[in-house]
This record gives C-alpha cells, structure tokens and sequence, in this order.
C-alpha cells in the first residue's frame, strides 16, 4: 500500500497540526482514496479467537448491553443475531502486519505518540455506545457504512451509567453527524463525546494515541527512584537542639526533607531515560516484542541480500533519545539500546517509518559495532525480518 504524499492529502499536515490537532474534530472524506481494507471481516474474527489477543463481544440488542471478553473459540461467534452486535480487538497493528502498515500514514505524528490500531467488526446497528476516549483517535473506514455522531465541545468530567458494563455516557446530545464510506477518516481530540453505528455490516480501525498522565508517571518514577535509592539514606540531625514544643515540626526539619525528595528527583538525564523507556513500554500485558531468538549477523545480512526488510515489530514503541551523558539511545518496548557508532543517522534508520532494505542496511551492517545493535535488536524481536 503506498502512502501518498501529502499524507493528509488536501487537508495537509501542516494544516491538520495547527487547525485540528487536540483542538476538534474533522472529517477527512475518502482520505484513502483507492484503498482496500487490509483486514477482512471473518480474518478480524479469526483474530478474536487467539489467545495473544485482546479482544471483545458486546451484543447492544439488550438493554443494559452486555460485555464478554475473547478469546472467542471457534463458532462461539457463529451463532450471533444478525444485527446489534460488535466485536472488537486491540493492538491488531501488532498481529497482522498489513494493518500494521496503516500506522505508516500517521508518521507525521512522532512514535511514542502512537499507540495501536484497534479493530472493530459491527452488524448494523452494532456499536460501543455513546462514550468519551482520553486519547486522540482517527477512525478509519474499512468496509460498509456507519453512522458517526458526536459532541463537538469536549467533555472533561464525563458522567457515566451505573447499569452498563461498558463505558457509555449517561446523556448524549449530538450536534454533528456524518455517514462514514470505505476510505473516509474522522479524527477525534481527547474527550469528544462520540457514537458510531454501523448502517450494514461494517469494520473500522481506530488508529489510537497514547499521552502519559503525570499522576501515571508519578506513580512509575516514584517507584523507581524508591527502588533506586538506598534505605540508610534517611534523615539526621546530629545537632539537634532542644525545642520547647515536642509536639512541633518545625520549619527546617519540613525544609531539609522537602530537599531530600526534591533531590531524588534532580537528575535530568535520569529522568529522560526513564521517561524514554515509559513511554515506549507496551501499553497492555499482551504486547511487546515476541520472545528473545537467536538469529546471526550473517543470517541477517544473508535474508536482506535475498530481499526482506527490517520493520520495527511493533512501530509506535521505537524512539530515540541523545543524552548528554549517555549520548545516543534507542528505546523499544521500554529497554534502552546504546548507539555507540553510527549516530542519529543511525537512531533514525531504526526508528523511522521506511522499511530497512539491503541497500539501507549495508552501510550499518559493514560497521561491527552498528551490525551488533543491529543484530541485537532482531533478537529482542524489536526488528522483524519480513519477506524473502
Ligand atoms: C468502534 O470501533 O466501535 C469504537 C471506536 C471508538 O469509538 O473509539
Ligand atoms: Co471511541
């Protein structure tokens, strides 16, 4: 599938980041324009099935709808109404590399941005309910028609019903609706009240963005600063004088530990490595790269030669950092790889959205240091080897 210049088309990226982006919604008509869907429905269910994936049944026939969770064995979908039902499963950019590459549209947005393309299968009248996400989000039309209507004005303090299962807003009020066809893209800010259902069988792929919470970052470095730091560093106070008030704290001793949790966290560079490593780490406990293996330079060079490319396995979890003391390092799924040689030309071969072919590769592979990252990064399942 090849990814037109501008990605946006008409819309533009320029003027899809300064209108649009976490400001409001806008539907992009027939934004894959000759596309075919690279997932087809019964594949989608087949997908539900396995146990590698997340995946959901919710049936909106009864009232309130009801939630089963995959997976879903074989002919446990079979047997389904014919209308009000959706089926639903995460991270399938991670299970099928031809949606996969739909995340190559979206590279005008950086990585670690980027979270999974879930994907959605609804009878007609099927769909989620009317709900907020915390996450911006492009629903991409796969196959047949659905009807998207929402809230233009964003909904920070959403109020959800008590009796559903799933997350559905208590009231909905939609002042926008648009019937969405094959190729037809809307992107939602954070918090836009929404509801899709689908007009007649219908797939769609929401390609999802992920923002860390500072509650969320707070809770995973304090943690690590706790782990990180020794026991006996604890207070003192040799020169304690004595105080006529027992019961006081007083004003030095609030100010010399303040300074001490100020201080565990006064290291930058060891804040950028954790940061780096968090918000590449996988978002669910299904994802991240496929077990360790053991697959030489020479086999590498030798399949590259032949025609594969390198991809990052999963895409929205590789990016790059130049630190002042470490210098330059790739973070996948939350490990740090030092880049010794080879420098941010390198970081961004690894990192980027073009496919690693022999002529990219020869250069890093005739260089020992940059072949060992290299090597390593295919082991760690961070790089796959597709095709030839
Ligand atoms: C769906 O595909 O049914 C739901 C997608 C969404 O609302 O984010
Ligand atoms: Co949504």
């Amino acid at each position: 599938m090849a990814i037109p210049f501008p990605p946006l088309g008409a819309l533009t990226v320029d003027r899809f980041l300064s209108q649009y982006w976490q400001k409001k919604p806008v539907l992009i008509r027939g934004l894959f324009g000759n596309w075919t869907c690279p997932i087809s429905p019964e594949e989608l269910l087949a997908l539900a099935a396995r146990e590698d994936a997340d995946s959901r049944l919710i049936l909106t026939g009864s009232e309130p709808v009801e939630l089963y969770h995959g997976p879903f064995e074989d002919g446990e979908l079979g047997d389904l109404p014919e209308t009000e039902w959706t089926v639903l499963v995460q991270e399938v950019d991670r299970l099928d590399p031809r949606v996969a590459e739909l995340l190559g549209w979206f590279r005008f947005l950086p990585n670690w941005r980027l979270d999974d393309i879930m994907v959605s299968y609804a009878a007609p009248g099927g769909g989620v309910g009317a709900h907020t996400d915390r996450y911006d989000v492009f629903l991409v039309q796969g196959h047949g028609r659905r009807r998207w209507e929402i809230e233009t004005t964003p909904r920070h303090d959403p109020v959800w019903r008590e009796d559903s299962e799933v997350a559905q807003l208590a009231s909905f009020h939609p002042d926008e609706s648009w019937v969405l066809e094959p190729g037809d893209v809307l992107y939602l800010p954070p918090m836009i009240p929404h509801n899709g259902v689908a007009l007649e069988p219908c797939l769609t792929l929401s390609v999802g963005c992920r923002a860390p919470s500072t509650s969320e970052m707070l809770s995973g470095i304090l943690a690590y600063v706790a782990e990180e730091g020794s026991d006996e560093d604890r207070h003192t106070d040799p020169d304690l004088e004595p105080d006529g008030d027992p019961g006081r704290i007083r004003p030095e001793v609030l100010a010399s530990l303040r300074s001490r949790i100020r201080s565990a966290m006064a290291d930058d560079e060891a804040l950028d490595r954790w940061i780096a490593r968090y918000v590449t780490e996988p978002v669910r406990g299904h994802s991240g790269p496929p077990p360790r293996r053991w697959i030489p330079p020479a086999t590498i060079r030798r399949r590259l030669e032949a025609g594969a490319v390198l991809v990052p396995s999963v895409r929205s979890q590789v990016a790059w950092v130049d630190h002042a003391e470490a210098g330059i390092t790739l973070y996948a799924s939350g490990q740090a790889y030092a880049v010794r040689s080879g420098g941010p030309a390198l970081a961004a071969l690894l990192a980027g959205s073009e496919p690693i072919d022999a002529a990219r590769a020869a250069g890093p592979m005739n260089d020992p240091v940059q072949s060992e990252l290299i090597t390593s990064l295919v082991n760690a399942g961070v790089l796959a080897l597709r095709g030839a």
